[in-house]
């Protein structure tokens, strides 16, 4: 059971931000990784929609007998999870905007979260801010745009600095000292916002501690791959696998896979 792949699944290829921290920590772990480009974005669409392409990414998951599921997606966490667990006997490990240590830690009392449509209008984003944000100036923008630049190969383009120019500036406004990624695909976008950003704006990004829940729960489940052979890292998409490939520095083969 213990070298039965962990299945990770994202809209598209950001969750690779996710696969990479999983890989570094895991490096035993047999991994397969889905990014559903073909349907990017998920964040405009609507719960009973994001919850449909969930349960689709699943079964297949599912279907090659992982023995853990990741969802890689902040949009698809927010909107699906509840209901994949309570429908699939598999362990979920998911990840929501890392609100609370920016909550707890802001100096000036203002904190931005950049995420989609999707998962800010989730109920467990509600939830989790009305938890721990409740007395702060929590300014939230929509990355309208973000991941379809990235899905087509746009990360380093002038339409992206001017959306990210756009996007920051009322948390700028508002004298933001944290700024939380809510979104997998961002990460890949820490280049570009350290430029923008004044040198006192801490960014925060949940993927290592996505990796490290990944690893407690396997530990939990006593289903951890002890062997010490090489890992076999299946990655596909059903969209571009060189724009896939790229985020990936080259270093993985990313396969076309309609699924
Ligand atoms: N990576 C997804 C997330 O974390 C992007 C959502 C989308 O496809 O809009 O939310």
């Amino acid at each position: 059971m213990s070298k039965l792949p962990i299945g990770i699944f994202d809209s598209g290829v950001g969750g690779t931000s996710i696969w990479k921290e999983i890989h570094s920590l895991l490096p035993n772990e047999n991994t397969i990784y889905l990014a559903d480009s073909a349907n990017a974005p998920y964040g405009p669409k609507g719960k009973e929609a994001i919850i449909k392409l969930s349960i689709k990414n699943t079964e297949y998951l599912l279907s090659k007998d992982c023995k853990l599921i990741v969802v890689a997606c902040n949009t698809a966490t927010t909107n699906a999870i509840d209901f994949l667990r309570k429908t699939y006997s598999v362990p979920f490990i998911g990840i929501e905007p890392a609100i609370k240590p920016a909550a707890l830690q802001t100096k000036t009392n203002a904190i931005g979260i950049l995420a989609t449509k999707g998962t800010l209008s989730s109920a467990l984003f509600s939830k989790t801010s009305g938890l721990f944000a409740n007395n702060i100036n929590v300014i939230e923008q929509v990355g309208e745009g973000i991941v379809q630049l990235i899905e087509s190969g746009k990360l380093h383009s002038d339409e992206m600095i001017v959306l990210l120019k756009l996007y920051l500036k009322p948390m700028l406004d508002a004298n933001i000292d944290y700024l939380v990624l809510g979104c997998t695909h961002y990460p890949y976008l820490m280049p570009l916002l350290i430029d923008l950003l004044p040198s006192n704006v801490k960014i925060i990004d949940s993927g290592e501690a996505v990796a490290r829940q990944t690893k407690a729960i396997l530990g939990q489940y006593d289903l951890l791959n002890t062997e010490t052979v090489h890992s076999k890292n299946e990655l596909f998409t059903n969209g571009n696998p060189v724009v896939m490939q790229s985020l990936l520095d080259g270093k993985f083969n990313v396969d076309y896979l309609d699924f």
